[in-house]
């Protein structure tokens, strides 16, 4: 049995996601990168490289990753490069996509030889949370004048936009481009490829695939520009478990669990926006699991359950892969979980696990 704690990687809940992606690229031509920023788990790329076009990243580290273990292409992008990262980051990548015109204009010289491209910020999003908004007000992400953009564009190839946030409405997202080609379409024309970024649930149950695909096509064939996207959660959601035990009970108005895990630590993401963790319910006992730090609210949410719970009980955090892998920290020295794969013939592989000597090795 997998100790725990553990994230599970389960490969047949990640397959039908890949097969969405593939299917959009056959239909639309709009090529797909695995936000890095998302999931860097790299122990599956292999896999997910049969289905998706290569990587893109937040900083020098993750293009490295990208180039190192994901066959494909290799985008670079970051809120702010440094100069001693520069030559790296250009030998470690396909593209160069810099955040604004001061980065373009430092890295120029450097840069020339290489495809470049600027984030442009249309303004509109679709975030509910100020903290994820990238259009929010005084948004340091991208270039907003097309004015501005247009003294610039001969110097590069491409745009990425990257504006939806957890956009399940294909409409929204579709008035969003509208948007984006009224705002900025005589600047688009002159470009060679347009990435749209992340944030398209596109995956999901229900989401009009078609639709997408032809809207991406048009784009494209009206623009005369390759198209990528960059999902992170989209290709990875509902792939992934965190497997936790309960170490104690107790009752304080309510039926308490604690467990050999952490939000905080392991599932920072939800805690950051508030959102209770996933499990599959059944039966009517009722307990809220706790996890082991020492923060009051670090808690995955209240469960209904076929029996009550007692320590030793193994748990499933449903839902555990984007942006909870990559955040995972040594907050009060809780246990870091392991992480394993679950092939498609069933078979469960533990890739690595994480001791005292990483424990201490993280900080000095
Ligand atoms: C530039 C960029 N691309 C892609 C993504 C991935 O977004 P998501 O995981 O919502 O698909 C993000 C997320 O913040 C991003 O900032």
């Amino acid at each position: 049995m997998l100790p725990t704690p553990c994230y599970v990687i389960d490969k047949a809940r990640l397959l039908p996601n890949m097969e969405k992606i593939a299917w959009l690229r056959e239909r639309s031509g709009a090529k797909s990168l695995l936000a890095l920023k998302c999931f860097a788990t790299w122990s599956v790329f292999d896999f997910m490289s049969q289905y998706m076009d290569g990587t893109t990243s937040s900083s020098l580290f993750e293009v490295k990753l990208g180039r190192e273990k994901f066959p494909g292409e290799t985008h670079a992008y970051s809120v702010a490069y440094a100069p001693d990262e520069i030559d790296e980051v250009l030998a470690s990548s396909d593209k160069i996509i810099f955040n604004t015109i001061g980065q373009l204009d430092r890295f120029d010289a450097v840069s020339a030889g290489h495809v470049r491209g600027l984030r442009v910020n249309p303004g509109v999003s679709t975030s509910g949370f100020d903290l994820a908004d990238p259009a929010r007000p005084f948004s340091r992400l991208g270039e907003h004048d097309p004015d501005a953009i247009a003294k610039v564009a001969d110097r590069v190839s491409g745009f990425m936009f990257h504006n939806n946030c957890e956009n399940a409405d294909f409409g929204r997202f579709d008035a969003m481009l509208g948007h984006i080609e009224q705002r900025f379409g005589f600047l688009i024309r002159q470009m060679k490829w347009i990435s749209l970024g992340g944030g398209i649930h596109f995956t999901g149950e229900g989401y009009p695939l078609d639709k997408l695909a032809d809207r991406l096509k048009r784009f494209s064939d009206e623009n005369g520009v390759q198209v990528y996207l960059e999902p992170g959660e989209a290709a990875i959601t509902n792939s992934a478990t965190l497997e936790v035990t309960v170490l104690d009970t107790l009752f304080n108005g309510k039926n308490l669990a604690i467990v050999d895990s952490s939000i905080e630590a392991h599932m920072l993401d939800l805690l950051i926006y508030r959102q209770p963790a996933k499990m599959a319910e059944s039966g009517d006992h009722e307990w809220m699991v706790c996890g082991k730090s020492c923060l009051a609210g670090d808690i995955f949410g209240e469960f209904r359950f076929d029996q009550p719970l007692k320590p030793g009980d193994r748990l499933s955090i449903q839902d555990a892969a984007g942006y909870t892998m990559v955040k995972k920290n040594w907050f009060n020295g809780v246990k870091m979980p392991s992480i394993a794969v679950r092939e498609l013939d069933g078979t469960v592989k533990l890739e690595r696990s994480f001791g005292y000597d990483e424990f201490v090795a993280a900080l000095s």
